[in-house]
């Protein structure tokens, strides 16, 4: 579609988070953070990594930058270390200089070149000492710590950053935290079951508050979180069990922190109808009507859109089954078709699970956004592919020769392109994941979704395929000097 260009102002983005590149973990006054912690515990990651060097982009920043300006990319969506700002991560303790002084440095070398610095507040890293103290995000005391966090951000980058997010993937983090080895630290009260919705309300509260101090300090830019998942499909499209299936897995894995910001400012009904407040707190007609409207762009990490199938039981007897091993979900993921088809070309089977390349359904899964939480800005905050078998290859020309994931982006932004012009869809930005393999949580580095190589030894990255086609791609279709900024 060599016809069709971007909107002006498009992001040409890539997306990193701190843990996963930054490594200097115990350098200029870091405090450790709970993933730091958990890559220590046994089992902590498949493969025995920690991330306290992986990257280096602590230090090597600037080649990252540079490379990404050569390339031809726009925007660096990272986020920042909140132990690096305050180690305790406490509202009455000390901040760190030195932090402040990494991240500025690394934003004024962005604006230096053409890079737009783009940042999220928090991506998984919870302080340590916050999980010591009263179990982290499964207790209501981190609100506070959160938003001292946020303002001191605020404060110190206004102006130069303008697009912001609080959260990155909240519904991946909350049921993170309900798994070992973070489930030994929860809040008095709290246990592996209740724990993603305690931390659900949690973070809904501090995200408003934050939005809501953003808005009170008259921070320049736009906010929001990144929200992950899919609406998805019926698996037999008849079926009135997989079609209700699907709005039971809307509700959970997507309405969940889409419906109290941009729909009614509560749970979503399936939610509230399922869980007793035990497990999800309820919110007050006060903070329900402070929740709704507290964000400005509806962004999504869309790596795929898959089938939604009832459970085997059935879904009445799943609901209504508080010991259903199903509930209280009660839907089922399903990555292939009734005829036995895989949905699409599957990643890397050493490690990640959950992802498939689905380009065939981008298009409805925007439309679905749109038509559910509908909203005047979209950006796809991160997509990307782990290449099947990468970490098994040691010859850089098998590794650089990334198939799979170069047709993945090629297709997707061809499809992202179809969704502005066929669909009206006001998608304004793409962000690849990842700039550099980086240390992929508990599959350490066994999964590898950069569009250049590392060497661990050397730090050396070198591109690959996709690198390139991604490069050519937005050199095609951006237009020519149209401004970034929101
Ligand atoms: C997360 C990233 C992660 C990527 C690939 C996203 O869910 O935000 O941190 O590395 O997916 O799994």
């Amino acid at each position: 579609m060599p016809n069709l260009p971007l909107p002006a102002g498009f992001i040409f983005g890539m997306s990193t988070s701190a843990y996963q590149v930054e490594g200097a973990v115990k350098e200029d006054g870091k405090g450790p953070s709970a993933w730091d912690w958990a890559t220590r515990q046994p089992g902590g990651t498949t493969d025995g990594s920690t991330a306290d060097i992986t990257d280096l982009q602590y230090y090597l920043y600037k080649l990252d930058v540079a490379r990404m300006a050569n390339l031809g990319i726009n925007a660096h969506s990272f986020s920042i270390s909140w132990a690096r700002i305050y180690p305790f991560g406490a509202a009455d303790s000390p901040v760190n200089q030195a932090g402040i002084q990494h991240y500025s440095d690394m934003i004024d070398y962005h604006l230096q070149m053409g890079v737009q610095p783009i940042v999220t507040l928090f991506h998984w890293d919870t302080p340590l000492a916050l999980v010591a103290y009263y179990g982290g995000f499964t207790s209501p005391q981190i609100v506070g710590d959160f938003v001292n966090y946020a303002k001191t951000v605020f404060e110190a980058y206004k102006g130069r950053v303008t697009t912001w997010y609080t959260f990155n993937e909240p519904r991946v983090f909350c049921a993170q935290i309900a798994t070992y080895p973070f489930n030994i630290s929860l809040a008095a009260g709290v246990n592996s079951t209740t724990a993603p919705f305690q931390c659900s309300y949690n973070v809904v509260k501090a995200h408003v508050a934050v939005v809501k101090a953003f808005r009170e300090m008259g921070i320049p830019g736009e906010i929001a979180y990144k929200n992950d998942d899919f609406v998805g499909t019926p698996w037999r499209a008849n079926s009135t069990d997989d079609i209700e299936a699907v709005e039971r897995h809307t509700a959970f894995q997507i309405g969940v922190f889409s419906e109290p910001i941009y729909g009614t400012g509560n749970w979503p009904q399936i939610m509230l109808d399922t869980l007793p407040p035990s497990f999800l707190p309820r919110f007050t007609p006060e903070e329900i009507a402070e929740n709704k409207g507290t964000a400005d762009f509806y962004a999504i990490d869309d790596y795929r859109d898959q089938y939604i199938a009832a459970p085997p039981e059935g879904l009445a007897a799943c609901i209504n089954n508080m010991t259903d091993p199903n509930w209280p979900q009660c839907n089922q993921l399903v990555q292939y078709d009734v005829n036995g088809w895989s949905v699409g070309p599957n990643p890397d089977p050493d490690s990640t699970s959950w992802l498939q390349s689905t380009p065939q359904n981008l298009r409805y899964s925007l439309q679905q956004l749109q038509a559910r939480w509908p909203t005047t800005k979209i950006y796809i905050s991160e997509f990307g592919f782990d290449e099947p078998y990468e970490a098994n290859r040691t010859d850089l020309y098998l590794i650089t020769e990334d198939v799979t994931r170069t047709n993945y982006y090629m297709t997707y932004l061809g499809e992202a392109l179809l969704s502005i012009y066929a669909d009206g869809i006001p998608l304004m930005g793409t962000f690849a994941w990842s700039i550099v393999d980086n240390a992929e949580w508990n599959y350490g580095f066994s999964a590898r979704f950069g569009i250049q190589y590392l060497n661990h030894t050397t730090l050396t990255r070198t591109p690959k395929r996709s690198a390139f086609a991604l490069s050519q791609f937005f050199a095609a279709h951006l237009q020519k000097n149209a401004t970034v900024n929101p």
